[in-house]
């Protein structure tokens, strides 16, 4: 791999490029990601530099193909199934047991930087497990997931797993009942999925067209951004919950200094905010 030429001031802009496309701060130090990231994208596009880069998808306005491709290029997608495991006891233990005791029918959640899918899927599956053992209930579960990048919503939109990614955190149990073999591939079942709808969303931007949910999964993505997105993010993940929402964030994540929109609960489990009335 060749290394991608650029002095301190070139790296400055493009940090200042990433930031303002997606909240992303690089850090100063983060030399051979841009360069594991980028080289062979600079090279298919036959690009000379960081500063050409970042001229070129300024020049058009908006998103573009260049400007995509460099943002999908710099996130990082690490998932898993029922990641950290307390959100998703949590879930049915507390959260949709207390729905059900106030005879909520309809229940929205969201999973914002959902990449793959694992996280909405999870969540459709506990959702799915939740119904049957309640079934008189009746409770409906609508699943949005959303993300920045438009190839790995593609795959979420596929739900296609090879067996290895399949072996991050799903039981073999859980794989007999709501996946199908296809050749290399293990696909979640149609009624998994049909819960489960995926928009691109860039969390920088306004969340007024997404409508209001009564929970909020946003795990591992506010590690990448400034102590003023992360305040600017969860206000208005706030202002999105309904009356009494809750919000997960990553096992390493806390909204202390950031947000004082919500209470912390600590259940045995793990922690989980709720909107303060
Ligand atoms: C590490 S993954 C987390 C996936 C999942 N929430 C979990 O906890 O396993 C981070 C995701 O955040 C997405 N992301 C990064 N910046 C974003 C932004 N500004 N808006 C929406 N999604 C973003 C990335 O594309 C990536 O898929």
């Amino acid at each position: 791999m060749t290394a991608i030429q650029y002095n301190p001031e070139e790296y400055q802009i493009f940090q200042t490029f990433l930031e303002n496309a997606c909240g992303i701060v690089l850090g100063d130090n983060k030399h051979y990601l841009v360069n594991s990231r980028l080289s062979k994208l600079l090279r298919e596009e036959n690009i000379a530099s960081l500063t050409d880069l970042v001229s070129k998808i300024d020049n058009v306005v908006g998103m573009n193909p260049l400007k995509s491709k460099v943002i999908e290029a710099m996130t990082t997608n690490e998932t898993l199934w029922f990641r950290d495991g307390f959100p998703f006891e949590i879930l049915p233990e507390t959260i949709f047991t207390e729905y059900k005791n106030q005879k909520k029918n309809q229940v929205k959640i969201l999973s914002a930087a959902c990449s793959s899918g694992q996280e909405p899927y999870s969540i459709s599956i506990i959702a799915d497990e939740f119904s049957k053992k309640n079934f008189g209930a009746n409770m409906q579960f609508q699943i949005v997931g959303i993300d920045i990048d438009q190839s790995i919503l593609n795959n979420a939109r596929e739900a296609k797993y090879e067996s290895m990614a399949l072996a991050r955190g799903l039981s073999e149990e859980r794989k007999q009942r709501y996946f199908n073999q296809q050749g290399n591939y293990w696909q979640v079942n149609a009624d998994i999925r049909s819960r489960v709808t995926f928009r691109e969303h860039n969390l920088m931007q306004s969340y007024a067209s997404l409508g209001k949910f009564d929970v909020v999964f946003c795990r591992n993505v506010l590690i990448y951004f400034s102590a003023q997105s992360k305040k600017d993010i969860l206000s208005r993940l706030a202002a999105m919950l309904n009356p009494g929402g809750y919000l997960f964030l990553g096992a390493s994540e806390s909204i202390v200094q950031y947000s004082e929109s919500f209470n912390m609960i600590r259940t045995p489990k793990g922690v989980v905010y709720q909107l303060k009335p």
